[in-house]
């Protein structure tokens, strides 16, 4: 029982003996009037002089007076009509709370005699007042975990009015998760339970608003209100939860460190420290915790170091979001990485052949791999050498590649090249890769030694000192190391007789030729001979030249009297008629110079005389004229001296006594000598040729022959001429002098010596020297060097 009840009990106890006392004054005199509460003031009640049994003047005459109990003037009696009347508006919640029946008692009191009469006026209840709330909001906390069923106890309204005009039912607003239960106290009075009909999800409705109605039975029943606000406690029934189950970001592989990638958010329904997600990686590799970071609170995943496409292309992580209870959820983040062009092309060598020998073709030189690690454009390659060399780029298996030579090399035209690979991506920007290769070509021996000139002609002069370097033969080679070393050698001479070793030698590595003993000219002018050079490859290979060593002649021979012999066994005695015209020509004087050109010239002075001025020696002939008349005082021996001199340097000469008998008798007319010498040349050019057979015996050999022919001339022409003797006119040609068979002599060389007497002129003329085997191209040579001899040595006489 509630201490409400209690008061109301005790109220309801004090009511109760009242009315006994009550109803014991009254008696059965007392008269019942009812009027309904709120009734208009001046309403009419009763009429007490009828209900009385008095008369109308009474009331006035007996001073009749309304007496309440409680002393309150509720009613007015008209004394005039005995009519009671409402006083005032009666509240009969006021007046009687909740007591029921609300009764009023008064007294008509009246005076002479002084007389009671009790009635009592029943206020009756009328529907004023509305079921009221005490609280205007209800404030009521219920978890959402509560199970339907569960009631909830409301606070009660109040009604002042009673019975039926009291409360009478509870209702609530529609919704859709509670209802009311009423429950009686057992005092007649309903209070109001809320019951939860379906359960409650405080992520889908935090709170509900709903409305608590309170009715009376009154007609119209009257109604009061009040906000029941329920607020869903939320429990941590939620777990985060991601809009995707995938995420997908692509990114550059050249994207700066710390970049924003995506942000990943999960919802969780709960409320408060059960909704507060954190983010993780989940199970993360090493890979991605070092690559990525990602946010706790917010999510926002951030790079964290550089990216590498050709690494790793993707990543695909987990993530987690957890609630503050500890649900969590997990979705996957695929972060896919862009490739940008940043790795230029690879090449890879497999071999490479640096030396390729020069005769080979289509060597394999290098053999490599090409790769580029980007994608797409960025890796696919274009892979080039230079054109302008004999190489050739060949693709091979996938990406290998091998350069080849597209034919036969020559290593002396280019011994070394230098291949540049380069190889390009398609990429944006173009990154390219370079990479040399030298190829050297290896030499063989393909080219022969070479000399500097087909032939060599060298000049020494004669009575060298033997071992003399007398010049130099070269060859060169193009082939390289042992290819290219020469070795010289003389070859053998044609002429298997020709002493050739015992005269001449050469440096097998330079080439250097040395006389090895003093040469002769007058035995030897010209010495031919081949040289051969050949290298040290396999197989050698060589080549030949000619050499031409021309002995240059010095004066090493005293000119040598032909005529007159000077000992022979019978010396020669020139005849001279006393009647000799002056100008008459006694001898000459024959003399010859082992020696060529210039030391062979030979000039003719009287030395001495039996007496001075009967004879002239023409210098340039020798001939022995008669200066003067002669007469009888001249004596008949004479003896005169005459020097032969030659035009070498230093001169050497030759003297020859001459022997003259001037004889009486006939005379023979003398033409003098330019007329007859021209005539004789126009007829009969006076011409000697000298048959000279050279050898390389001694000079003394050939003048013992010359003296045997001029001594069978000069006796041939004694016995024509009368004493006369001289050198013989006409030629001797072809006279071959073959001592060879000895073996000594191995070469047969002719010269021939011409002397012309021309109209005023008289000239001597070195003839081409005649030998055999001459190589045609120094004809032109030998040729000039006549024409220098006859400008040289020529002279004219007039
Ligand atoms: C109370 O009101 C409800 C709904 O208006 C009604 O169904 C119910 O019968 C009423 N109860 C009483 C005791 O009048
Ligand atoms: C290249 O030269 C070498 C040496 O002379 C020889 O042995 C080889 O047969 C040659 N090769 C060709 C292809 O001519
Ligand atoms: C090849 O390259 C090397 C080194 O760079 C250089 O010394 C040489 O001269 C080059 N040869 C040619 C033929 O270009
Ligand atoms: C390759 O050779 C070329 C031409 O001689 C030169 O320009 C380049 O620098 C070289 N490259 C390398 C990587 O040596
Ligand atoms: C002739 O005399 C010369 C010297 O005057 C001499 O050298 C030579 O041997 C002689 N000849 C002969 C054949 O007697």
């Amino acid at each position: 029982m509630t201490i409400r009840g209690v008061l109301a009990l005790r109220k309801r106890q004090v009511l109760i003996l009242f009315v006994l006392l009550g109803l014991s004054e009254a008696g059965p005199n007392s008269v019942h009037y009812s009027v309904a509460e709120e009734t208009e003031i001046g309403s009419f009640v009763a009429n007490l002089v009828r209900d009385l049994g008095l008369g109308v003047e009474e009331l006035s005459s007996r001073e009749a007076r309304v007496v309440s109990d409680d002393n309150e003037k509720h009613l007015h009696l008209n004394l005039l009509t005995g009519d009671l009347l409402l006083n005032k508006r009666l509240d009969r919640e006021e007046l009687c709370g909740s007591t029921e029946p609300c009764v009023l008692h008064f007294q008509l009191v009246l005076q002479n005699p002084l007389q009671f009469f009790w009635a009592e006026l029943h206020i009756k209840d009328i529907n004023d007042h509305s079921p009221t709330f005490l609280d205007k909001e209800i404030l009521l906390k219920i978890s959402e975990s509560a199970t339907t069923g569960t009631t909830f106890l409301m606070e009660s309204a109040q009604d002042l009015d009673i019975g039926s005009n009291s409360l009478q039912n509870y209702t609530i607003s529609p919704n859709s998760h509670f209802y009311i239960k009423i429950q009686d106290s057992g005092y007649g009075k309903i209070y109001p339970e809320l019951v939860l009909d379906r359960e409650l999800d405080h992520e889908e409705e935090p709170e509900l608003r709903l409305i608590l109605i309170a009715l009376d039975g009154g007609s119209p029943p009257r109604s009061g209100t009040t906000l029941v606000l329920i607020k869903v406690l939320d429990i941590n029934d939620n777990a985060p939860e991601f809009p995707q189950k995938l995420y997908e970001a692509q990114i550059l592989e050249d994207t700066p460190i710390g970049s924003w990638i995506i942000t990943i958010t999960a919802k969780d329904l709960d409320a408060g420290y059960y909704g507060k997600i954190s983010y993780m990686f989940f199970h993360a590799s090493e890979d991605i915790r070092k690559t990525f970071e990602i946010n706790p609170t917010s999510g926002e995943v951030h790079l964290r170091s550089s990216l590498d496409f050709e690494v790793i292309q993707s990543y695909i992580i987990n993530i987690q979001a957890t609630d503050g209870g500890g649900l969590s959820e997990k979705c996957t983040l695929l972060i896919t990485v862009i490739d940008i062009n940043d790795n230029a092309p690879e090449v890879t060598m497999s071999s490479i052949t640096k030396i390729i020998p020069e005769n080979a073709s289509e060597t394999l030189v290098a053999l490599f791999s090409v790769r580029d690690q980007d994608t797409g454009e960025n890796g696919r390659t274009v892979c080039s050498i230079q054109d302008d060399l004999p190489f050739l780029l060949k693709p091979t298996f996938k990406n290998f590649f091998t350069v080849v030579s597209e034919k036969a090399l020559d290593r002396e035209v280019r011994a070394e090249y230098n291949i540049t690979i380069t190889v390009t991506d398609m990429g944006t920007p173009r990154l390219k890769t370079e990479c040399n290769i030298t190829v050297l070509v290896s030499d063989v021996n393909d080219n022969a030694p070479a000399f500097t000139q087909t032939s060599y002609t060298l000049f020494v002069r004669e009575n060298n000192s033997p071992a003399l370097h007398i010049g130099s033969v070269s060859a060169t080679d193009r082939d390289a190391g042992a290819n290219a070393q020469v070795t010289y050698s003389l070859l053998p001479p044609q002429d298997p007789q020709l002493p050739l070793a015992s005269l001449v030698s050469i440096n097998a590595d330079n080439g250097q030729l040395f006389a090895l003993r003093a040469l002769d000219y007058e035995a030897l002018r010209v010495l031919e001979f081949g040289v051969g050079a050949v290298d040290r490859g396999s197989p050698a290979l060589s080549s030949q030249a000619l050499v031409r060593v021309l002995v240059l002649d010095a004066n090493d021979n005293s000119p040598f009297v032909l005529y007159p012999l000077q000992n022979g066994s019978a010396p020669c005695t020139e005849l001279v008629p006393r009647a000799a015209e002056p100008g008459y020509l006694v001898s000459k004087v024959v003399a010859v110079d082992g020696d060529s050109g210039q030391n062979a010239w030979l000039s003719y002075q009287l030395l001495k005389a039996t007496e001075p001025g009967l004879f002239s020696v023409w210098a340039h002939n020798g001939e022995v004229r008669t200066a003067r008349l002669l007469s009888e005082r001249d004596a008949a021996k004479h003896r005169l001296l005459v020097l032969v001199k030659d035009n070498g340097e230093p001169p050497l000469s030759a003297s020859v006594t001459l022997h003259v008998l001037l004889v009486d008798g006939f005379s023979q007319p003398y033409l003098p000598l330019p007329e007859a010498a021209a005539d004789a040349a126009q007829a009969d050019p006076l011409t000697v040729y000298l048959v000279i057979a050279l050898a390389s015996v001694s000079s003394l050999f050939l003048f013992s022959v010359l003296a045997f022919i001029a001594v069978r001339l000069c006796r041939r022409n004694g016995a024509a001429w009368v004493g006369g003797c001289s050198v013989a006119e006409g030629h001797f040609s072809g006279h071959l002098v073959d001592v060879g068979g000895t073996g000594t002599l191995s070469q047969i060389y002719q010269s021939e010596v011409r002397l012309m007497g021309g109209t005023g002129t008289d000239e001597f003329k070195f003839l081409k020297p005649i030998i055999p085997n001459l190589s045609v191209h120094d004809t032109d040579r030998n040729i000039e060097e006549s024409e220098n001899f006859r400008n040289s040595f020529g002279f004219n006489i007039q």
